[in-house]
């Protein structure tokens, strides 16, 4: 070639990275790995191969954890612990620091394996996984300080279990275990099978860090390993990433056994580009949304949505970028796609793609023999085509257009995933209208795929839920001080031999859509006082009346765009009108209980003043993340929450569940006290009298175990709580799995109702999920 060739076509030579360190550092390990446990190497057990997808070489033997293998993981980690968490905050920083600085001196040792092990591009891995993961750890450092002061009231959970995919080996790895070990907990973590080695590096340069034994146990292996890591006693919290269907079955495993879980899964990104948006910049960031790490990205944005008038000139544009792009060895520092991560994932993507309609768009740039897959764009299908809404975790782009912003919002939220979404519009009002209405944990205004460990990170609805990173992920590692007692079941008093009857019969009904209803089945139950007197008959809820709330609480979410303002206002008018006829429900409350309902109702009044006050101060918060540009992270709405309220406080009890979820512009479903309903019943008239909207409160009375599962299974549903007994925990957890729904649930663990812990930020939290939205600033 001449050089006016060169100068006319601009190629580029390959750039190779060279694989000698990483090599070596193999070569001493070619005997076979074992697991890291105690601070150890254990001798190799079951060795399964490691290999480099882009040549198809054997790397290495690591070994297939067995459940013994785990077990003795949790037990050093479990030694190890309560030491760990007794240190003083600086010096658990000081590892997670010495941790960082590492990470730096190995980076490129790191960023090499790395990419052998998984086949994304060398750029990637050291411009971008590299940095991220040594910023995790000194952010985590800092949080480690900083948590014993700011959250006293807060505690380790124990050991973590950690399982992570293979798209962000060691990114994964910090994500879980900085966190986790600010703070104050030990950590397993499981590897996924295809790129277990940087993993195990990272063992070896914790050893430099001096990280005390136990701290850290790494046992390698594949969906067996993972699946004895979740049922293991001995473990107090599972954080997962990987698949929706895995975090499925993790759900259902956990479910009823008090472990907490974070589950961080699939999705289907939409990347909004409107008419107005700089399209040259649209494209390269949808360069990087799509073929970063080949589109083996939880977060990719796979779904283009493109406004009709400038679709055409987009595609042209995109199609002439496509062909220019690069792709072979991950090791060359030219290359911009690399290799899939293994034959298996490479059949499933050309399976999803050949099975499709559409129109068909493939890069026109050489491909590499082995596992490598072409860019591919597929344009002219459904909203409904499977490739619009199902994961193709590959270099496969699906486009759509949009007339109006409106359609553009309805589109997007077409999915049954909600992790990310990108928008791009020189219109920084439009964008800021757009990103609230987005059902997604992540938000980024003309930019993608920003990330800092100071932004919280994951997903809604079928994309998991719970955060990484910020003060919000560090909340997944922590739990209240100390152990709550049992709670003790409360049983409605029985039917006596012959029922006193005095006045009138009255029978309390459904309140649904603001209005009352009788129960779908027909049949009701009595409520008699201790003495034996008959205090009414209440509804018997079933699933129908479950399905009519939801749909009413459904219709009502408008609740979530009133002011914060106009919702303090309807909270505080509930108070007074509580207030007002405070005698008649201590006197209720008396007559059901037999002891006096003077304190409760006067903090049932209390705690309304709380979630008046919180509704327009439970702030969010700007991120100082390390980009020309903010990370807003802003507390929205989770939508419906369903809760079944505790039988020991018919009205506090009741309140204080459905007020910090109101306040923070929830619609809600609530099935009162079981043993004392008639508090609920009573309540509902001074709803009715509060100027609050049809639907956003709606009270559902009958057996908790029996409505707890179609609560809990309902995909309209998006928050279930459960404040009552330890089988209706384990209910709902398991039935949550439908749609990954978060669940709060007691467990059959005791809360004192009257204390101050029964109110506040706990409560807000889980009446609300974070959004991130990217705001990157300059011309
Ligand atoms: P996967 O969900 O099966 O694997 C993720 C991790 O979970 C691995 O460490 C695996 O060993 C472990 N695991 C598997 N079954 C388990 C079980 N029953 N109990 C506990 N742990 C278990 O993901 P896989 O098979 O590697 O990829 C399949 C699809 O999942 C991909 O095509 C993609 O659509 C999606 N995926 C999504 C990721 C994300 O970041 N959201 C990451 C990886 C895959």
């Amino acid at each position: 070639m001449t050089i006016k060739e060169i100068f006319d076509t601009m190629s580029y030579g390959p750039a190779p990275e060279s694989p000698s360190e990483a090599q070596a550092w193999l070569a001493r390990h070619a005997q076979g790995f074992g697991h890291f446990i105690d601070g150890a190497f254990t001798a190799p057990e079951a060795l399964f191969e490691s290999r480099n997808p882009a040549s198809g070489a054997v790397l290495a033997q690591v070994s297939q954890g067995s459940p013994a293998s785990v077990d003795a993981a949790v037990a050093a980690a479990t030694r190890a612990q309560p030491k760990w968490a007794r240190l003083a905050p600086h010096k658990r920083a000081q590892y997670l620091y010495a941790l960082a600085r590492l990470v730096q001196k190995h980076a490129r040792l790191l960023a090499v394996l790395e990419t052998m092990d998984n086949g994304k591009p060398i750029r990637e891995s050291r411009d971008i996984d590299l940095p991220l993961v040594a910023r995790h750890f000194s952010y985590h450092a800092g949080l480690a300080q900083l948590a014993p002061t700011e959250l006293p009231d807060l505690e380790p959970l124990g050991v973590c279990g950690a399982i992570i995919p293979w798209n962000f080996p060691l990114l994964m790895l910090a994500w879980k275990v900085a966190p986790a070990l600010a703070a104050g907990n030990t950590v397993v973590l499981k590897p996924a099978e295809y790129t277990p080695l940087t993993a195990l590096l990272f063992a070896e340069i914790s050893l430099e860090a001096g990280l005390p034994k136990g701290v850290l146990n790494i046992v390698t292996g594949d969906g067996d390993t993972g699946a004895a890591l979740v049922d293991h006693p001995g473990v107090a919290k599972i954080a997962f990433t990987g698949s929706t269907a895995v975090g499925k079955t993790i759900r259902r495993a956990t479910a009823g056994s008090g472990k907490a879980l974070t589950l961080e899964l699939g999705g289907k990104s939409p990347y909004i580009v409107f008419d107005d948006a700089d399209l040259d910049s649209a494209v390269e960031g949808l360069v990087d949304a799509i073929w970063f790490n080949g589109g083996q990205v939880c977060c990719a944005g796979s779904r283009l949505l493109v406004q009709e008038g400038v679709a055409d000139r987009f595609h042209a544009k995109l199609k002439r970028r496509m062909d220019g792009l690069r792709i072979g060895d991950p090791l060359d520092k030219c290359i911009d796609v690399g290799a899939v991560v293994d034959p298996v994932q490479l059949a499933t993507i050309t399976r999803m793609v050949d099975a499709s309609e559409g129109e068909k768009y493939t890069a026109d740039t050489p491909l590499p023999q082995g596992c490598f897959y072409p860019p591919t764009l597929i344009t002219g299908l459904s909203a409904a085509s499977p490739l619009m809404q199902e994961e193709i975790f590959g270099p496969v782009l699906v486009s759509m257009t949009f007339r109006t912003p409106t359609e553009a919002v309805d589109l997007a939220n077409n999915t049954r995933y909600g992790l990310a979404a990108t928008v791009w519009t020189e219109n920084v009002n439009l964008a800021l209208d757009i990103a609230p209405k987005l059902r997604a944990g992540v938000v980024w205004i003309n930019g993608t795929n920003m990330f800092d460990a100071a932004a919280g990170f994951g997903g809604v609805r079928e994309s998991g839920f719970g955060r990484e990173g910020g003060w919000e992920g560090l909340h997944a590692y922590l739990r209240p001080k100390g152990k709550a007692a049992a709670l003790k079941p409360v049983t409605a008093i029985p039917a006596p031999k012959s029922a006193l009857v005095e006045g009138l019969d009255r029978t309390a009904k459904l309140f649904i859509g603001g209005k009352q209803a009788r129960p779908d089945g027909g049949y009701s139950k009595a409520v008699y006082s201790p003495r034996g007197a008959l205090l009414g008959h209440i509804g018997l809820g079933n699933r129908k009346d479950i399905r009519n709330a939801v749909e009413a609480a459904h219709a009502a979410k408008g609740w979530g765009r009133a002011s914060a303002h106009n919702r303090a206002q309807i909270l505080f008018y509930i108070a007074e009108n509580l207030s007002a006829r405070a005698d008649e429900f201590a006197a209720r409350i008396k007559a059901q209980t037999g002891t006096s309902g003077a304190s409760e109702v006067e903090a049932a009044i209390a705690r309304l003043f709380t979630y008046a006050a919180w509704a327009d101060k439970f702030d969010g918060a700007v991120k100082s993340v390390p980009i020309r540009g903010v990370a807003l992270a802003m507390n929205e709405a989770c939508g419906v929450i369903a809760a079944l309220c505790p039988d020991e406080a018919p009205l506090l009890g009741l309140v204080s569940v459905m007020a910090p979820a109101i306040a923070m512009g929830n619609t809600c479903v609530l099935v009162p006290s079981q043993a004392f309903p008639l508090s609920a019943t009573d309540f509902y008239q001074v709803l009715e009298t509060s100027d609050l909207p049809s639907g956003v409160v709606n009270i559902v009375t009958g057996a908790h175990d029996e409505l707890a599962k179609p609560l809990a299974g309902h995909m309209d549903v998006d928050a279930v709580w459960s404040f009552s007994s330890a089988d209706v925990s384990q209910i709902i957890e398991a039935e949550s799995a439908s749609n990954l729904k978060r669940t709060w649930v007691n467990h059959g663990r005791a809360r004192d109702w009257q204390a101050p812990a029964a109110e506040g930020r706990a409560f807000l939290r889980h009446a609300t999920e974070v959004k991130t939205v990217w705001v990157p600033y300059g011309e």
